[in-house]
């Protein structure tokens, strides 16, 4: 599939996939495959940022509060009237408008900004301070998740960028994130809490809004839990699936199958000993398995 028209699908992907596959580096690619094709590509990060700042040579950790990453920004200035300048460095992109800004969503933040939204500055403070809010959460299992999708739902009903890119938790724990709105609207009779949980729903099982792109590398046991996965996004969630990345996966290497001491003889170099040997035909192998197919 081509990758400009993927990144056009649909206004949110969730990368999803086993722990340390390549999530958050195919995110920081993905965004910046968008941005080069001119969308405005809005990176969002769940509880803290992780490796992605460095990816964008970043030293600091991201915030709630948006960074502007790479770019050449649609208008001359922002939402605060400030001229919007790509950090020194960064990459810029191609056609205007394409950029990438990034992000973190906590469910502790993004119910602060709800209450506030809604007139209760007062009472919210007063309730994360107090713990109170652990205590909802353990209390109405789902919450959390519901007000972090919930937030991200409002971005992209807003339409705040062209491509909303969520690097998700590790799968097991990310269908559980991401089936938690459904069991929440089960649960809530009503009130604003059901709604905002239903209108997650909504998005994510909508592939026009939402798909997921679950990304695996080329080895046994994270292609096994990528299936499971697929089938379980699928029923439980009812979240499209978009394409499945295989990372790390290397371009074809001449020579890898010759044993390493015929490969020293015709090279004219000292044969390698019998350890050292052993460890270069494990090394062929391991790299001889992740070829692209
Ligand atoms: N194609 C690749 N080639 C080489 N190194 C890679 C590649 N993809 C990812 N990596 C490296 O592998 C490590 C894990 O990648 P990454 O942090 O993107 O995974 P992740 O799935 O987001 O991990 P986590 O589940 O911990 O969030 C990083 O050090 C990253 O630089
Ligand atoms: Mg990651």
């Amino acid at each position: 599939m081509e990758l400009e028209a993927f990144c056009r699908q649909s206004r949110v992907v969730v990368v999803l996939g086993k722990g340390g596959v390549g999530k958050t580096t195919l995110t920081a690619a993905l965004a910046l495959a968008g941005a080069r094709a001119g969308l405005d590509v809005l990176v969002v990060a769940l509880d803290d940022s992780g490796d992605l700042p460095a990816l964008f040579g970043r030293a600091e950790p991201f915030g709630y509060d948006e960074v502007l990453l790479a770019g050449c920004p649609k208008e001359p200035e922002d939402d605060a009237g400030q001229p919007q300048e790509a950090a020194p460095g960064a990459p810029r992109t191609g056609p205007a408008g394409g950029r990438v800004r990034a992000r973190v969503v906590t469910s502790r933040a993004a119910l602060l900004e709800y209450l506030d939204d809604h007139g209760l500055r007062r009472v919210s403070r007063r309730l994360v301070d107090s713990g109170a809010l652990d205590v909802v959460s353990t209390a109405i299992p789902g919450i959390e998740e519901v007000l972090v999708l919930g937030k991200v739902k409002q971005l992209e009903r807003e339409r705040r960028a062209d491509l909303i890119l969520l690097d998700a938790p590790a799968t097991g724990h990310a269908v559980t994130f991401l089936s938690s709105s459904e069991g929440l609207v089960d649960a809530a009779r009503g009130g604003p809490l059901r709604q905002q949980a239903e209108q997650v729903v909504e998005l994510l099982s909508d592939p026009t809004r939402c798909q997921a792109l679950l990304v695996t590398l080329p080895e046994e046991t994270p292609v096994n839990e990528l299936v499971e996965a697929a089938y379980r996004l699928e029923d439980e969630v009812g979240v499209a699936l978009g394409p499945v990345v295989v990372n790390g996966c290397y371009p074809e290497l001449e020579g890898l199958e010759t044993d390493p001491a015929v490969a020293a003889r015709a090279a004219q170099e000292p044969e390698p000993d019998a350890s050292y040997s052993g460890r270069l035909r494990r090394a062929a192998e391991f790299r001889l398995a992740k070829r692209v197919p």
